[in-house]
């Protein structure tokens, strides 16, 4: 069992990360930071606390950034709805709607202290408020065991060719995470394409009976659409597969890599440069997270979702 916080953007997948994340036992969840993302900070916050409802855990949630370190925000309602909950509504009513005053960046450090080193962050959305956190606390990476993020892509993008979207969001952020010494775990766009669940494996989920498999089925299947029209099988689980991979990496492929990210480009913007192929000219910062046993991946779902 060991410390994490969860940054998010909740968000559609976030929501699947965050309740699958409630139900294994290897994670102690210290906290959950919200931040600016696929909606404004806001809604995120928001839907965190209906989330934390579902997760059936008193963690404490902390509202990071309203926008990116440096530009003008970007959001993806086309994927995850104007409420960032996919537009579903939510069975239950939530009555501890309490979130902490501390800010995100400054928890996040607190947090870190009080771990002796051990803390893992799984970051899930932009990575505005580990960027604040890092440029804060000079001291922060000393104090951070590692970070596991879905974000990026060695290879294509998902907002332009050559972008993913939580980098492409706040690049020099996500590029301040890539050179602070902290060995970062990138599961970006290589590995989560290949993290899906058909539409009769969401169904699936939905009838395990609980009301958080069914709020799984609901937000998860609101991706349905927009994935098949791009020719895809099924709905990318992007964030939980940063969730699965921080307590047991056995499924997955990794290599040990060079990344930094574009921060200047004209049409290549927030592309994670990954030294996997070339000669090595980037120095071993990171890793990358390119596969996934599918099969493996989804019952490894299926068992947690009927733990509720
Ligand atoms: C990432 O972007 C967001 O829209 C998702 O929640 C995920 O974190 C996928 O590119
Ligand atoms: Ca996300």
């Amino acid at each position: 069992r060991f410390p994490v916080i969860i940054d998010c953007d909740p968000g559609v997948d976030d929501t699947a990360a965050l309740l699958l994340a409630s139900r294994l036992e290897e994670l102690d969840i210290r906290a959950i930071t919200t931040v600016a993302g696929n909606v404004g900070v806001d809604k995120t916050t928001a839907n965190a606390v209906k989330v934390r409802h579902a997760m059936g855990k008193d963690i404490p949630i902390y509202m990071g950034a309203d926008r990116p370190m440096f530009r003008e925000p970007v959001t993806a309602e086309k994927i995850h709805g104007v409420d960032g909950f996919g537009g579903v509504s939510y069975p239950a009513e939530v009555t501890n709607t309490k979130i902490e005053e501390e800010k995100a960046w400054d928890a996040i450090y607190r947090i870190a202290k009080e771990c002796n080193g051990e803390l893992v962050i799984i970051a899930v959305g932009p990575m505005t408020n580990l960027g604040i956190a890092l440029s804060k606390y000079s001291e922060l990476p000393k104090l951070i065991k590692r970070i596991i993020i879905m974000g990026g892509a060695a290879i294509g993008g998902n907002v332009t060719p050559s972008a993913e979207f939580n980098i492409y969001v706040d690049p020099e952020s996500a590029d301040m995470l890539f050179c602070c010494g902290v060995p970062v775990y990138m599961c970006g766009l290589d590995v989560t394409l290949k993290a899906y669940l058909t539409a009769e494996e969401i169904e699936e989920i939905g009838s395990l009976g609980s009301f958080q498999a069914k709020i799984f089925r609901d937000v998860m299947q609101g991706g349905l659409k927009h994935y098949h029209e791009l020719g895809y099988k099924g709905v990318a689980l992007h964030d939980p597969a940063a969730v699965l991979y921080a307590v047991d990496d056995s499924i997955f492929e990794t290599h040990h890599v060079g990344i930094r990210v574009e921060t200047k480009g004209q049409i290549t913007l927030g592309k994670t440069v990954t030294d996997l192929y070339s000669d090595k000219q980037f120095e071993h910062n990171a890793y990358i997270v390119t596969n996934v046993d599918r099969d493996a991946f989804r019952d490894k779902i299926n068992t947690l979702m009927a733990k509720f």
